[in-house]
């Protein structure tokens, strides 16, 4: 899966994604992650990328040119002739999760747009963009974290990423439920024993543990997720 990034800022992107399970993945070529200077695509003879808002108001806002041509540049090179899908980050978004996530795993190619400034010009945006995407209800310096988090949820769901298959099944979000408790050596530490049944060896009991663990723990933790969990396992309800 290649994952196309336009940014003012593409060492903060690539220096943040070229780590650990990413940095791998990208070498067995199973992911690329490509950061684009929007800058380098400004026509303007002193390099600005930014300019006042009609109308008034504070701040600089990104303008429409160098966005453009650096999309242009991107989807030129490409050899689909499908539309890439084009994320803006930005708190105007819908918010991010892990169903978005899976969802967007599946596409073989992912654009995404980190604007700055005050933001960017409208009209761009509605020839470029077709997902506008939040990562919370909190404003960023600028988009970069944003796409940054959104990249490392989506890739680590391409096949083969991760190691061991069945992490990506087990985990938090999986049927609306958070992940259960877990333990390694020592049995002992603090004084605190790890759960015996996990020294059981029996698998059945211990996977019936695990899941009233999950489901406790996102009742306390989580309970707008318990409430879904609940609603589509009508018969768990004690
Ligand atoms: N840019 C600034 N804040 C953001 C947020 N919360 N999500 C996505 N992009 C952003």
């Amino acid at each position: 899966m290649d994952f196309h990034i336009m940014t003012l800022f593409p060492d903060m992107v690539r220096d943040g994604l070229n780590t650990s399970i990413l940095a791998r993945a990208a070498q067995r070529e199973l992911i690329s992650i490509n950061t684009y200077n929007i800058r380098d695509y400004t026509t303007d003879k002193h390099k600005k990328v930014d300019d006042y808002t009609y109308g008034g108001g504070a701040g600089m806002l990104m303008q429409a040119q160098p966005v453009f041509d650096c999309y242009a540049a991107i989807t030129a090179a490409q050899r689909t002739r499908q539309r890439i899908r084009t994320i803006y980050v930005t708190p105007q978004g819908k918010c991010f999760h892990q169903e978005m996530a899976r969802e967007l795993a599946s596409e073989e190619q992912l654009i995404f747009l980190c604007g700055h400034y005050e933001g960017v010009d409208e009209r761009v945006l509605e020839e470029i963009v077709t997902d506008y995407i939040s990562i919370g209800d909190y404003v960023l310096t600028g988009g970069e974290l944003a796409a940054m988090v959104m990249v490392d949820a989506i890739a680590r769901l391409v096949p083969g990423v991760l190691n061991n298959h069945d992490s990506a099944e087990t985990e938090s979000f999986t049927d609306h439920l958070l992940e259960y408790p877990q333990y390694s050596r020592p049995e002992v530490w603090h004084d605190r024993r790890v759960p015996e049944i996990l020294l059981s060896g029996d698998h059945a009991k211990v996977d019936a543990w695990r899941l009233e663990q999950s489901i406790a723990r996102t009742k306390e933790r989580r309970p707008d997720l318990y409430e879904r969990y609940m609603a589509e396992h009508p018969g768990k309800r004690k």
